[in-house]
């Protein structure tokens, strides 16, 4: 474990974290010094793995399935993790997928799937998480805010993605969620944020990245000349869960190496 642990004494639990994003989220809470239900669907042994590299490094953490898009096994989720924790602190609303598809040949299923997973799964977390935080309020000697809610959203909450139309109205749509929910809780001193990451080196994107002609072609929108790593969103997460940015509300913090700089635009225009 780090020797800097902001978020010791805290419980966490990070949807998703059985990959990418979210396994290096959980492995970074858990380094600042929170305890860390890793939930996961569908993928015991990868969740598994990462549980054991935090024991490995002394930290606290335990697997937990659950589907986020669905009710029954999000409340379930909630309930075993106040048994296993007594309560929770921190919530970071990961778990995504992509559909894609041209627009026209877009099926429903295709549609609903990543609007149930990204955003009416964000919505069933952390009003859960939002409930316990309401619950036990502010334990000062714990953090100053009563409970942290992060929302992994994306650069495409503001940059319009062809072929890929249920995946932005996802995030666009989290964007607003986010806002909205922040503006509700925070007299309750629940601080709620969002991450944007641009490109990340994760299983969501591999054909983006994986061949060196792939690679070359993404870099064209990345001003910073280096596709992000799951580590650079996982210490943004780390201080937006701290009590560092105690007085961030509502806001999306971009990680994403200037991608939403208009890039085209350094040489056209
Ligand atoms: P990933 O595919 O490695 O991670 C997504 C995780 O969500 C997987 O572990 C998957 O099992 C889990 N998941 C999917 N459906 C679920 C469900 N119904 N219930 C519970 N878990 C479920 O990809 P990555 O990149 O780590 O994605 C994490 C988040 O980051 C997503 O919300 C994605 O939209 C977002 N993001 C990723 C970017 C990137 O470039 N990799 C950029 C911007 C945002
Ligand atoms: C998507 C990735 C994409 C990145 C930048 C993310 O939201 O999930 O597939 O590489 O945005 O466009």
């Amino acid at each position: 474990m780090a020797d800097y642990q902001p978020l010791k004494g805290q419980k966490a639990l990070v949807t998703g974290a059985s990959s990418g994003i979210g396994a290096a989220v959980a492995k970074a809470l858990a380094g600042a010094g929170a305890a860390v239900v890793v939930n996961y669907v569908g993928n015991p042994a990868s969740a598994r793995q990462v549980v054991s590299e935090i024991h490995s490094a002394n930290g606290v953490a335990v697997a937990l399935e659950a589907d986020v898009s669905q009710e029954t096994q999000v409340l379930a989720m909630f309930d075993a993790a106040r048994r296993e924790f007594g309560t929770l602190d921190i919530l970071v609303n990961n778990a995504g997928i992509q559909r894609d598809s041209a627009f026209t040949q877009m099926t429903l299923d295709q549609w609903n799937q990543v609007i149930a997973t990204n955003l009416t799964g964000y919505f069933l977390c952390a009003r859960e998480a939002a409930r316990e935080f309401l619950r036990r309020g502010v334990v000062p000697s714990v953090s100053k805010a009563a409970g942290k809610i992060i929302c992994m959203s994306s650069v495409h909450q503001v940059i319009p993605w062809a072929g890929h139309v249920n995946y932005a109205a996802s995030k666009g749509g989290i964007m607003m969620f986010m806002e909205s929910i922040a503006q509700e809780l925070a007299p309750h001193r629940i601080r709620v944020n969002s991450i944007a990451p641009g490109a990340i080196k994760t299983p969501i994107n591999r054909a983006a990245w994986e061949t060196p002609e792939a690679e070359a072609k993404l870099l064209e929108l990345i001003p910073y000349g280096r596709v992000g790593l799951p580590e650079d969103i996982a210490r943004a997460a780390v201080w937006l869960a701290s009590d560092e940015s105690d007085y961030v509300v509502g806001t999306t913090l971009f990680v994403d190496g200037g991608m939403c700089l208009y890039p085209g635009f350094a040489t056209g225009g």
